[in-house]
């Protein structure tokens, strides 16, 4: 089985992850650019792992991802996104809502990563501030502005070696499977 592991990262979590991934199923991995993957070949692959961090519900970049599923729909698709929110049920659901994840045949894992406000640039500071004014003026279930404040001023550190082992078992199985 030959994979390939392409990510977009904006703090390293996503793309930790991804080497993570890659090394244990003995992958290649790349980036994900856009233009670049318009026009990259795919043929040699059966197994393509997409990773990405999370802003708001987006997956960052998945639709540009998806726009290629002509492509990949004879593959073996996983996709795991990365956010710093717990992982449940409900939270899955609600990005395979968002992200349209249901109208394809693949494979999806919510991962949880750190956030470290400190590293973020322009526009994401701007963005990270003006979501925690919008949860204190609708007064948000647990976002009160001490506890939102904590989060820019303390980064929130979580490494989720469960989710990559739940990914790679997955890829494990796959691989075997196509050794039948
Ligand atoms: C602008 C912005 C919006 C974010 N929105 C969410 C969110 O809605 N849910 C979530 O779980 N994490 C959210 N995060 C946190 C990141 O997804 C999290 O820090 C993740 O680990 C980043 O992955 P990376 O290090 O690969 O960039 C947000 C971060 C930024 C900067």
């Amino acid at each position: 089985m030959r994979t390939l592991v392409l990510y977009t990262s904006n703090t390293g979590n996503t793309k930790r992850y991804a080497e993570r991934i890659a090394e244990g199923i003995g992958a290649d991995i790349l980036p994900f650019n856009k233009r670049k993957f318009k026009k990259m070949s795919l043929k040699d692959y059966d197994t393509i792992v997409y990773g990405g961090w999370l802003s708001g519900t987006t997956i960052q970049g998945v639709n540009e991802f998806l726009a290629r599923w002509d492509d990949m729909s004879e593959k073996n698709v996983l996709i795991y996104a990365v956010g710093m929110g717990v992982v449940s049920k409900e939270s899955r659901d609600n990005l395979i809502n968002s992200n349209l994840l249901d109208l394809y045949h693949l494979r999806f894992y919510q991962l949880r990563g750190s956030f470290d406000y400190s590293k973020l640039k322009f526009p994401y500071t701007w963005m990270i501030r003006l979501g925690i004014k919008g949860a204190i003026q609708r007064n948000d279930p647990g976002t009160d502005a001490e506890t939102l404040g904590r989060l820019i001023e303390t980064p929130l550190e979580y490494d989720d070696n469960d989710g990559v082992d739940r990914v790679l078992s997955v890829l494990h199985r796959l691989a075997s499977e196509s050794k039948e």
